[in-house]
């Protein structure tokens, strides 16, 4: 389908690297009076207004933006859709809360009108957020992943989703069994996988509720279809933790049970790693594994403060997660903040652009998807997020005070949330604005 060339135009802002790698100055690009210019929903061109309107065709439509701010649509790294009405469920950490909200609420997806139905309201508030990818847990039941790839490829979105895999400590009701979620995962991404911007996620839910011979099922689909994701949970929980030893009493620790079972590569999302020794994390580098890092779940279950100075000096790739249910919010400006935190705690600091990254670029390359998504490189997804700053009186007052792109970054990223989402476009069409 040809769309006709657009342009977008105000003040543009895109990560392009790690600021721990190639320095901050070099980490980014920002126009002041920039412009976007789209052709058939890709990237074609990104630089100064003036320049650019230059060469353009005096015809094409071009949509300006004043006291707002363009950048890549955020990146979500570790979601899952069917916990979005069991969010802020009070008073547990991992464990107890999985087995007292989350599996009792996860039944409910063997119903496809109710799995349809959250699919809808989810896809929605990851837009109204401007979250353009997600990597996405269903549930154990197949109906829940075409619910929500049918709602994403009716936006034409590029989302990663997959049906979970879990065959025991779970209630009956809520498991499959080795054979049957091969045949599942199969049926959905012969299904799925490849059609229009959707991939697959083969989805073990984590090394506690897999046998050794499901883990086995999810290492054979990987190497059935070499181009899926692996998604699940590592060392989120103490507890956890120590239960996973004792489950596989002859593995060397957590990480090994899905090294043995080969699960890890350059699509494998690990969500969590809160509680990594150092051979773990030099494995993850070298297998080109990812962290998802999960700050407002990771403080709202108490499973602890990540280590990102630990994965920076590993090299290892991390992304943000928003990990809803478990974190409380959506917004990746507010997962921002938290992680923002989470280093304070620890006696370190997040720079804005380091922030920048991990919402945009860094989750892109967590995903393996740095040449579709993340950043302006021309020939990219036009996928992107208008931001306001100015959505709140007390932003407002705070933005006449700053005196510089830093602060006023940081001012964002500490302030907003939803509210500061004025526009999102996938592929570039509108698919989401405020009021
Ligand atoms: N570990 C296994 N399942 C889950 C889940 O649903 N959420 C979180 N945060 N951790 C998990
Ligand atoms: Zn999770």
């Amino acid at each position: 389908m040809t769309q006709p060339t657009k342009a977008v135009r105000g003040s543009i802002i895109h990560s392009l690297g790690d600021p721990a790698v190639v320095g901050i100055e070099n980490s980014h690009e920002y126009f002041e009076d920039g412009l976007l210019v789209i052709e058939n929903g890709q990237v074609s061109r990104v630089g100064p207004a003036e320049a650019l309107l230059k060469d353009l065709p005096a015809e094409i439509d071009i949509t300006e933006y004043r006291d707002s701010l363009i950048m890549p649509g955020f990146v979500d790294t570790h979601i899952h859709y069917p916990q979005t009405g069991m969010i802020a469920s009070y008073g547990e950490q991992l464990l107890d809360w999985l087995n007292n909200y989350t599996f009792p609420n996860e039944k409910l997806f063997e119903n496809k009108a109710h799995a349809d139905e959250v699919a809808d309201i989810f896809v929605q508030e990851l837009l109204r957020n401007g979250t353009t990818t997600a990597l996405v847990f269903g549930t154990v039941h197949k109906q829940s992943v075409d619910a929500f790839f049918e709602v994403a490829q009716q936006k034409n979105l590029r989302m990663i989703a997959g049906k979970v895999l879990m065959d025991r400590n779970a209630p009956d009701y809520l498991l499959d069994s080795a054979e049957s979620g091969y045949q599942d995962s199969k049926a959905l991404i012969e299904k799925w996988h490849g059609q229009d911007r959707l991939h697959y996620a083969v989805t073990p839910r984590f090394a506690p509720t897999c046998s050794d011979e499901q883990l086995a099922v999810a290492g054979q689909l990987l190497k059935e279809y070499p181009d899926l994701y692996m998604h699940t949970h590592l060392s989120e929980n103490k507890d956890e933790i120590e239960w996973v030893k004792s489950l596989f009493p002859e593995r060397t620790g957590y990480l090994d049970v899905y090294d043995h079972f080969d699960l890890l590569g350059e699509r494998s999302v690990l969500a969590h790693g809160v509680h990594l020794c150092d051979d773990e994390c030099q494995r993850i580098a070298e297998t080109d594994s990812a962290i998802a890092f999960c700050p407002t779940s990771n403080l709202f279950l108490g499973s602890g403060l990540f280590n990102l100075p630990q994965a920076e000096k590993y090299k290892m790739k991390v992304g943000l997660g928003t990990d809803v249910g478990a974190g409380t919010s959506f917004s990746i400006l507010q997962t921002l903040n938290e992680a923002y935190k989470v280093m304070q705690l620890q006696g370190e600091k997040l720079s804005c652009f380091k922030s920048l990254y991990l919402a945009t670029l860094g989750g892109a390359r967590a995903l393996k998807l740095e040449d579709k998504i993340g950043s302006f490189q021309t020939g990219n997804d036009a996928d992107f997020v208008v931001l306001d700053y100015r959505c709140t009186p007390l932003m407002s007052y705070r933005m006449d005070q700053v005196k510089s792109l830093e602060e006023r970054l940081f001012v964002l990223m500490t302030l907003g949330d939803d509210r500061a989402v004025q526009e999102t476009y996938a592929a570039g069409q509108s698919v989401y604005q405020r009021g």
